[in-house]
């Protein structure tokens, strides 16, 4: 059943006219006032950074790239390693020194930590300067929650359910005006043992056709090149609407927008994955080459402890089917080393699968417990200093394939920005004036993180 609660338009119209409120009290005080955005995270935070920018330029703030001096700092924050978050703590910290320098300072923090019942209590006791906080679901409410602080003066803390909510219309300000993130859905139902994104983010819900369509429509007119349509789990994407509709059809629809761009989408998840997408993204000629299929481990008896809902076989037999389709696919991939319980030998499967499988890129990771997660709680006996080791064998093992299949781009034509349509980086002889252009190249030498070329 449907539990989505999709925010009605007229509350969105009442955020921006509390917005326009904002920008009144703030006229009332002289200067420009600046606001700082400090995005942490994956390309979903990324996203919303967008949104809270929009938020904030229609109340009248103009962006700066450091806390020192601004008048409002917005720390959106990521729960998803205990790194990510030592460096939000680490900064926020830091934030008690520029607000001694600039009193008025407004300091918001946002984001998953802050959907953390123990995160929140941490900086009510530990961190009084911190004036607002509010989780990923209530994103769309940024302007009242503002406004309520600005004007009472008290500090202001709010979570959100995890059911979650879907809000269209709030205003976006981008980092880029070529490449364009377009959120197709939050958050996530698969529970994965080590993660703590569904606990943060909610449950799954879509974004309704129309409105994807519309946005990528807009943004193709404004001239960019390159969408990335993003979720957790893209390939679940329309399972709550009702509508009959799958990402692979999204993907056509995508396809058949007029202008010329490139689609990228991020993430998919291999238990979601098959055919029909495969086939989608070989029929669609905007769909980059490229895919992003998370495998996390070589051992089918940690994909199960994992709660993946995929073995060793089944994954490598997608990418067989997806090489048949696509064979010059550019793949890359997440892995966990060291996850509770993984044996030496387990460890040896997940080298043996990039082995097999030969990505072009790896993003590597070694097992951080995360509060509440199943995977917190499991007996984990392998010592830090082999975990260690064995994330840097395969590390250096993954550079050395990176470096190889690098190589073998050169002399081969290709259709190249300052990345190849498969996304990897490349150096490129041309002219300022071809950026945001397609254009041919000849790629004339690569190392292990990037590819040398000229114009052809
Ligand atoms: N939804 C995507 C998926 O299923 O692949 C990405 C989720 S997460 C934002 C990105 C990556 O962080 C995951 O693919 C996983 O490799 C890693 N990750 C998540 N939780 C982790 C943890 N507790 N410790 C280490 N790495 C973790
Ligand atoms: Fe986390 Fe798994 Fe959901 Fe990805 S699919 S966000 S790893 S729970
Ligand atoms: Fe981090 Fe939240 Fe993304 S935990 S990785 S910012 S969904």
């Amino acid at each position: 059943m449907r539990q989505t609660v999709t925010i009605p338009p007229a509350e969105i119209d009442r955020q921006l006219a509390l917005c326009d409120q904002i920008h009144t009290l703030l006229e009332d005080r002289p200067g420009q006032k600046l606001a700082f955005v400090d995005t942490y995270g994956c390309q979903q935070n990324e996203a919303d950074s967008e949104r809270l920018r929009g938020y904030l330029a229609r109340m009248g703030y103009a962006f700066s790239d450091t806390e020192e001096g601004a008048d409002l700092v917005l720390l959106n924050t990521c729960a998803v390693r205990e790194h990510a978050e030592q460096r939000v703590f680490g900064n926020v910290g830091a934030l008690s020194h520029t607000k001694r320098r600039h009193p008025g300072q407004i300091i918001c923090v946002c984001g998953c930590m802050a959907r953390q019942e123990h995160v929140v209590e941490r900086l009510k006791k530990s961190f009084p300067y911190v004036d607002l906080v509010f989780g990923p679901q209530l994103l769309w409410q940024f302007p009242e929650l503002l406004l309520k602080k600005m004007t009472e003066g008290k500090r202001v803390f709010a979570a959100g359910d995890e059911i979650g909510t879907v809000a269209e219309g709030i205003p976006t300000v981008r980092q880029n005006r070529l490449k364009g993130w377009v959120s197709i859905m939050y958050g996530c139902n698969n529970f994965c043992t080590y993660c703590i994104v569904p606990y943060v983010r909610g449950r799954e819900r879509s974004r309704q056709p129309q409105e994807i369509l519309d946005e990528v429509r807009s943004l193709v007119d404004a001239g960019y090149k390159d969408i990335t349509l993003l979720g957790q789990n893209v390939n679940s994407y329309g399972k709550d609407l009702d509508l009959g509709v799958d990402f692979a059809w999204l993907l056509e629809q995508v396809n058949a927008i007029p202008g010329e761009f490139l689609i990228r989408f991020m993430t998919s998840h291999p238990k979601d994955a098959g055919p029909r997408l495969f086939d989608a993204m070989a029929a669609c000629e905007k769909v980059a080459p490229v895919l992003h299929l998370p495998f996390q481990s070589g051992s089918s008896r940690v994909l199960k402890a994992m709660n993946r809902g995929y073995t060793r076989e089944h994954y490598l037999e997608l990418i067989a089917q997806l090489r048949q389709r696509i064979p010059n696919i550019v793949l890359t991939s997440d892995v966990i080393v060291g996850f509770p319980g993984e044996t030496q030998e387990e460890f040896e499967e997940t080298l043996s699968l990039i082995e097999a499988v030969r990505y072009d890129a790896l993003f590597t990771f070694i097992f951080s417990p995360r509060r509440g997660t199943p995977a917190a709680k499991l007996p984990d006996p392998m010592p830090k200093e082999q975990k260690s080791a064995n994330f840097q064998r395969l590390l250096r093992r993954q550079n050395e394939i990176s470096g190889e299949k690098h190589q073998a781009y050169i002399g081969k034509d290709g259709l190249l920005t300052a990345r190849t349509d498969g996304g990897r980086l490349i150096h490129l002889k041309a002219d300022p004036s071809c950026i945001g252009t397609w254009q041919q190249a000849k790629i004339t030498g690569a190392s292990t993180w990037a590819l040398f070329g000229e114009l052809a």
